[in-house]
């Protein structure tokens, strides 16, 4: 059950405030009734009209996507690439927080739940995330140590909170390195690399805040609890 003025707030028509004066000038109903008191609870069950008119309540949904390459982070593609809402069961309008490169795999949220969405990707919340990432040729030291130290990205400094080479492969040439960041300008992490030489062959994010994909084949995907819904929200910095 959520307070009315909140729930016509969510289906878009209007803010809070002004769902709090369309009530009180008794121009809201629930059930055919009209309901002038702020105090009123609905859930997804009734039936709420404003001016006449039938508004959308719709249930908030959270998923957790292990997402696979080869699929557009986003809800739908002009080129008629696969999308990755196509993997989600749902009649909900649901959408990812932020993206994830078409060749990228792993951790992405997807919601109907806007202000969590904004939470998450405001970057005064510092939410972390972790990459996996394999690079072409081995890191030097110096390479190791400037990307630790930060690099200057269009003018603005990427400083992970975290760089740590898994696996060194120097028969091969290849480097594993894990990458934890807190921005998401597009692209960051091959820009990283790109900016100290080193082409990423293979990305895959591991994590998102305090998210883990644990089990989850590619392309599987879990609905998140109550309890991690609710401390992604405690991200938002008052
Ligand atoms: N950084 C990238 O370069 N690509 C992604 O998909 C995510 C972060």
């Amino acid at each position: 059950m959520e307070r009315l003025q909140k729930v016509i707030a969510a289906s878009g028509i209007c803010s809070r405030r002004k769902a709090e004066e369309l009530i009180l000038a008794g121009r809201v109903s629930v059930n055919g009734k009209i309901v002038n008191n702020l105090g009123t609870k609905v859930s997804i069950e009734d039936v709420v009209l404003v001016d006449n008119k039938e508004i959308n309540i719709e249930r908030k949904e959270y998923y957790l996507l292990n997402k696979p390459r080869g699929y557009i982070s986003s809800v739908s593609d002009e080129a008629n690439r696969k999308v990755i809402t196509d993997l989600i069961d749902t009649k909900s309008r649901i959408y990812p927080i932020g993206r994830l490169d078409y060749d990228t795999t792993g951790l992405i949220i997807l919601t109907n739940d806007g202000k969590l969405a904004n939470i998450l990707m405001h970057p005064r919340n510092k939410v972390e995330k972790t990459y996996l990432a394999k690079i072409e040729k081995c890191l030097t030291m110096e390479e190791l140590f400037k990307l630790k130290k930060g690099i200057y990205i269009d003018g603005v400094i990427c400083k992970p909170s975290r760089v740590k080479i898994k696996k060194h492969d120097e028969e091969k040439d290849i480097d594993l390195v894990e990458v934890t960041i807190h921005e998401g300008r597009n692209h960051i992490i091959k820009r990283l690399f790109k900016e100290i030489n080193h082409d990423v062959i293979k990305l895959k994010r591991t994590k998102y805040a305090f998210l883990e994909l644990d089990n989850l084949n590619s392309g599987e995907y879990r609905y998140l609890s109550k309890e991690e819904v609710d401390k992604l929200y405690s991200y938002e910095r008052k």
